[in-house]
């Protein structure tokens, strides 16, 4: 399942198509505010993996032309997740000083206008789905509705609010997981499959897909905490998955997530072997002792 042969080049491919995009985009936003466009355009253009967005590509090339609109998809799905980085990086969040090899958006902007930015950018995600060219008026709605959806109480913003503030549980963990991290990849498997016109089973198949995604993810993200090597490391709080179990336990739990991930990609309605061979170079195998 971890085998495609032209992995490398239609990552990169659609990597660059959604980099090229996301910098004609952030060209207008400093239309108002020259100093709240740059803010937005330095968190957007920041090296990120696009790794959301190339999933949704690397699944419309499965299934026909990858139109304008599932570009945008993907660039929306982009915008959102870097707002929601510029959130989670401020002194009252994460109070991180680097994201993506550069100084995080209230580093170098200033708490008031990272805010400011993290909230356009939310704007703006949702603005290119509306107004995005090739999908009905009643598409581009649910467009919309869906992104939106992930994005507050009932998906991202839950998910951060129970990260900082829910005691700790294993179950609780996973809740956590889907509503801070699987919302957005949901969000954009079910995007996809709107504007392909999937019958509802093969979506709600895709939805679940996302949220698995989101846990593998998350999962892998938490362990990266405990992986890495130091006495840094060590003297940090433990986070996430890491919070409510042991560091083995987490791993194995990752382990177990990922297969499922793998049986899951396994039996999509398309062919998901480009998906399943970039998941596999984002989300390793981690050996036990390892973490
Ligand atoms: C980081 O996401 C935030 C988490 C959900 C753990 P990514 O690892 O996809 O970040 P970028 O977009 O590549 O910077
Ligand atoms: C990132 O979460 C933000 C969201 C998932 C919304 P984390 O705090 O777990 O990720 P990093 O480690 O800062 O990238
Ligand atoms: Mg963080």
């Amino acid at each position: 399942m971890t085998t495609h042969q032209n992995g490398c080049e239609d990552v990169a491919r659609w990597r660059g198509t959604i980099d090229q995009t996301l910098t004609a985009i952030s060209g207008g936003f400093g239309a108002r505010s020259g100093p709240l466009g740059a803010a937005m355009a330095e968190a957007a253009l920041a090296r990120g993996k696009r790794f959301r967005g190339t999933l949704i590509l690397l699944a419309g090339a499965a299934t026909g032309e990858v139109c304008p609109t599932l570009v945008d998809i993907a660039c929306a799905l982009e915008l959102a997740h870097t707002a929601s980085l510029v959130f989670d990086d401020l002194p009252c969040m994460d109070n991180a000083s680097t994201r993506r090899g550069q100084a995080t958006t209230h580093v170098a902007h200033g708490e008031a206008r990272a805010i400011l930015a993290g909230i356009a950018l939310v704007t703006e995600s949702l603005n290119l789905l509306a107004v995005t060219p090739g999908a009905e008026p009643a598409t581009r709605a649910r467009l919309v509705a869906i992104l939106a959806g992930a994005l507050g109480p009932a998906g991202l913003c839950a998910g951060q609010d129970l990260d900082l503030h829910a005691p700790k549980s294993p179950d609780g963990v996973v809740r956590e997981h889907d509503l801070k991290t699987g919302a957005l990849f949901a969000a954009g498997f079910e995007m996809f499959a709107v504007f392909r016109g999937l019958p509802a089973g093969q979506t709600a198949a895709l939805i679940e897909l996302g949220l698995l995604l989101g846990r593998v993810f998350q999962s892998y993200d938490d362990l990266l905490d405990v992986m890495e090597d130091g006495d840094a490391a060590a003297a940090r709080p433990r986070r996430g998955l890491l919070a409510a179990n042991t560091a083995s336990r987490a791993a194995a739990h990752y382990n177990r997530l990922r297969e499922q991930l793998y049986s899951a990609l396994s039996d999509c309605p398309f062919d998901a072997a480009p998906l399943a061979w970039y998941t596999a170079t984002v989300l390793p195998d981690v050996a036990p002792r390892a973490a």
